[in-house]
């Protein structure tokens, strides 16, 4: 019979990386913490309309991209493509943002997107979710972008680029979308076949066509900062001067409208400059309609999503550090069978003192339990002699010396020693 594999596109994160990835979430959660951000904990799956509604009809994501099927009670059900509906479906209805209240939230898991693999690009990814809701002016925006920058300073990221941009509101996008329309028809023969399927339904998305003729076009396209309304260009100001007053540098690219429908004003990504073509390690923007367009009334929302598998793979790649390798401070090795029990017995009173200890549980040789040993600090060694005189052989693995231990102190003595 032949083996069965993982779904391409899906991987394992395997006992030698699991703990990167703990570095990362951990250095997540303290800061979204120092950033009075609260952690959620919401559905991975999730009623499809909510993501056709809320992420946008003619987008990627909800045109090709979504993992969707009917369930056992016939309705539509969708893997969550990403977070930021999902969160507001949670504030609208748990109704965390009434009377004019404000909520910072924050999550992280596997988001699912059919997607063509590869590095950097996965069918079941990792997300961290910051959403700051219930606040339109433009501090919340800066407040966000800044969570983004310290985050990727804390895990040492290097080498990346802030790229901003304003894609205006409901006011005064209309108008630059039919003025980027007439330019699009008199430059058609130009655009790819993907442009000319957007023309109609999307022409913003045709302003961040990888491609390079369509890049070309979009290059001379109006410029949207022309046509922003005076609320829309304001907030665009004061969002740079935020950010200038905090000491950041960033790029500001009119061709950046990322993939989502939902965003109002502010679009940033920060990109790195050691991920190849999928070079976006986070993502966000300020979402106003959101909340109306799934039915919630009016609750303005900013926020931004980094890609843990994209950190992971710069992180190695810059060699930056995850915090303390993981080590096992005392192994506690048995000389003969008849020694196995108190052994065991010994190992479970250094873990109920909080002490990190290994025990052979597979019956192996003296031998092998040592060479099990070897990463370890102590090495605890019980065999008939030290039975008969109730120690224990405690061995300092470093520098190879040994004493005896009285039985009933060695917990203290590995304490008083490793600490
Ligand atoms: P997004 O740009 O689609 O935005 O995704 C955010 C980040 O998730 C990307 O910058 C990237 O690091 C990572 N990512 C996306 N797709 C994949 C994939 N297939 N494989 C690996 N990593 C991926 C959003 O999802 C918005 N919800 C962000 C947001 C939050 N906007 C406002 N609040």
């Amino acid at each position: 019979m032949t083996s069965i594999t993982a779904p391409r596109g899906t991987r394992d994160i395997l006992p030698g990386e699991s703990w990167k990835w703990e570095y990362i979430i951990n250095t997540a959660s303290q800061t979204m913490k120092d950033f009075g951000f609260s952690e959620i904990h919401l559905p991975i799956f999730e009623h499809t309309e909510l993501f056709s509604r809320g992420v946008g009809e003619t987008t990627d994501i909800v045109e090709k991209e979504m993992y969707t099927f009917t369930d056992m009670g016939g309705r539509s059900i969708t893997l969550r493509p990403e977070a930021t509906a999902g969160v507001m479906r949670a504030a609208i209805e748990n109704k965390l943002c009434v009377q004019g209240a404000s909520a910072k939230l924050w999550n992280w898991g596997p988001m699912f997107r059919y997607e063509r693999p590869q590095k950097g690009r996965y069918r079941q990814f990792y997300q961290i979710d910051a959403e700051c809701l219930g606040i339109a002016g433009p501090y919340a925006d800066v407040e966000v972008i800044s969570l983004s920058i310290e985050l990727f300073r804390r895990l040492g990221l290097k080498n990346l680029e802030v790229v901003i941009n304003s894609v205006g509101c409901e006011k005064c996008r209309p108008v630059y979308r039919e003025k980027l329309l007439k330019y699009f028809e008199a430059h058609k023969d130009e655009l790819c076949e993907t442009c000319l399927a957007r023309m109609g339904r999307n022409p913003l998305r045709i302003l961040d066509c990888k491609k390079e003729s369509c890049g070309h076009v979009a290059d001379g396209a109006p410029d949207i900062y022309d046509s922003l309304c005076d609320e829309c260009r304001e907030h665009f100001a004061e969002v740079r001067a935020g950010l200038e007053r905090l000491g950041f540098t960033y790029t500001l690219n009119k061709r950046l409208v990322r993939g989502l429908d939902y965003y109002t004003k502010t679009a940033y990504e920060i990109l790195s400059g050691d991920l190849g073509a999928q070079n976006a390690v986070a993502g966000g923007g300020r979402y106003d309609n959101l909340a109306s367009a799934i039915g919630g009334g009016k609750i303005p929302g900013v926020g931004f999503a980094c890609g843990v598998d994209r950190v992971m793979l710069v992180m190695e790649e810059q060699g930056c550090t995850f915090g303390k390798v993981p080590e096992i401070s005392v192994y506690v090795a048995a000389l003969d069978d008849n020694s196995r029990g108190v052994a065991q017995i010994l190992t479970h009173e250094l873990r109920m003192n909080n002490i990190t200890a290994g025990f052979d549980t597979a019956g192996k040789s003296f031998k092998s339990q040592m060479k099990n040993a070897s990463a370890c600090k102590f090495a605890c060694i019980i065999g008939p002699d030290e039975i008969a005189n109730n120690v224990v052989a405690v061995k300092n693995l470093g520098d190879g010396s040994q004493v005896n231990v009285e039985r009933s102190e060695v917990v203290k003595y590995i304490q008083g020693k490793i600490q």
